[in-house]
């Protein structure tokens, strides 16, 4: 069911630091950083040839990986990205193989302005998972 490897999500401590290193030392092409209050992160997408890396940033009180940062200090892999062809068949299908859906169940529109559901990493090996309707 799952398609391409959309984005891994990196959640770091230093953005521009980061941003760098992936710049500078990896050789990558790196974005501006892009403020999303309504997702309470700053992101730098990175383009690889095959997928994304978005390094993250807390943004604000209330931000979603602050309590990640806070057990992780140097930063991590936040989650990976699977593209869907559509979310609430995905959902559904989670939902009947007992895999715990976050938050109410409704498709969030993500940083990418498309659907997205977030799925308990107690499900997948520790990982939390994100399906975007590509
Ligand atoms: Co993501």
């Amino acid at each position: 069911m799952i398609g391409r490897l959309n984005h891994v999500a990196i959640a770091v401590p230093d953005l521009s630091a980061a941003a760098r290193n992936y710049r500078e030392v990896l050789g990558a092409a790196v974005s501006a950083p892009q403020a999303l209050p309504e997702h309470g992160v700053t992101v730098v997408f990175v383009e690889l040839a095959n997928t994304k890396i978005e390094l993250l940033a807390p943004l604000g009180e209330a931000s979603p990986i602050a309590k990640f940062l806070s057990r992780n200090p140097d930063g991590g892999t936040h989650h990976l990205c699977y593209e869907v062809e559509d979310i609430r068949n995905a959902r559904d299908r989670m939902r009947a193989s007992g895999v715990r859906v976050l938050g109410d169940g409704e498709p969030r529109i993500g940083a990418h302005g498309k659907p997205v559901l977030f799925l308990s990493p107690k499900d997948f090996s520790g990982v939390l998972l994100e399906l975007e309707e590509a």
